[in-house]
């Protein structure tokens, strides 16, 4: 695992994004995963200024995200769906049929994660997969305690990452109950893995991680056992002290 300290989350925005697109730039049709949630959207915005930019096309590019609630609509503008198209996918010539995002508002949600892990396994497999991290160690949105042979499933969201979430549901709704998520095991497969943390109240959550101890209390720690891990964390998120 490669650890990158940078001073903030400016910093943190640019490097996340140099990287993911030098990954990009490397294949012909390059399959990526994506994270929601507040931490990438600065890399995002970072994406979008490049592409402005130099140019770069994502004609070729094919994008999956770790997940969505389940019981909104693509168009709510809670939805992940909607977050995705608003932060990126509307700013870029990525074509909208290559991006997948799981529908959470399928009758049958065991087989829209069948169908999800079936459409990422017909691509090839994701070359790289950013990650955020949550308060409480989860990634994708595999709470603690979830199986580390977990596959793309339905979860029932923790009390905690129900509060961390609802700052984004200010304009309405409550946040939903339960998810869509990839699962441990699906995200373990994937290539290449960037995790962004920043802020300080992410600190406790990365010096755990960062201690090494692999447990399914604490799901972000199977990364160590990933062979391509790449962290970025800001000065802010490095500050935990006992
Ligand atoms: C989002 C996701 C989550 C978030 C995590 C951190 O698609 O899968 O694991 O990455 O909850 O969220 P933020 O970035 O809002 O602190």
């Amino acid at each position: 695992m490669k650890l990158i300290k940078v001073k903030n989350y400016q910093e943190l925005s640019k490097i996340g994004a140099e990287l993911l697109i030098d990954e990009l730039e490397k294949l012909k049709r390059p399959v990526i995963g994506l994270a929601t949630g507040s931490t990438p959207e600065g890399l995002y915005s970072e994406i979008i200024k490049y592409h402005k930019k130099t140019n770069y096309s994502f004609k070729n590019v094919v994008s999956f995200n770790l997940d969505e609630y389940i019981g909104l609509p693509e168009d709510d503008i809670n939805s992940y769906h909607y977050y995705m198209n608003d932060k990126l996918f509307n700013h870029i010539d990525l074509p909208l049929e290559q991006t997948y995002v799981p529908n959470g508002m399928a009758e049958d949600l065991e087989a829209e994660c069948i169908r999800y892990e079936e459409e990422i396994k017909k691509t090839g497999g994701i070359d790289v997969q950013l990650l955020g991290l949550g308060v409480n160690g989860h990634i994708g949105f595999n709470e603690p305690g979830i199986s580390f042979k977990s596959r793309t499933q339905v979860i029932t969201l923790n009390e905690s990452t129900r509060n961390a979430n609802a700052h984004f549901f200010s304009s309405g709704g409550e946040v939903p109950k339960q998810a869509i998520s990839m699962g441990i095991k699906s995200i373990m497969e994937t290539n290449k893995i960037i995790l962004l943390v920043s802020g300080k109240n992410k600190a406790y959550a990365l010096s755990k991680f960062l201690a090494g101890e692999i447990t399914e209390e604490f799901p972000a720690t199977i990364l160590h056992k990933h062979k391509d891990v790449t962290v970025i964390a800001d000065e802010a998120a490095l500050s935990y002290e006992k």
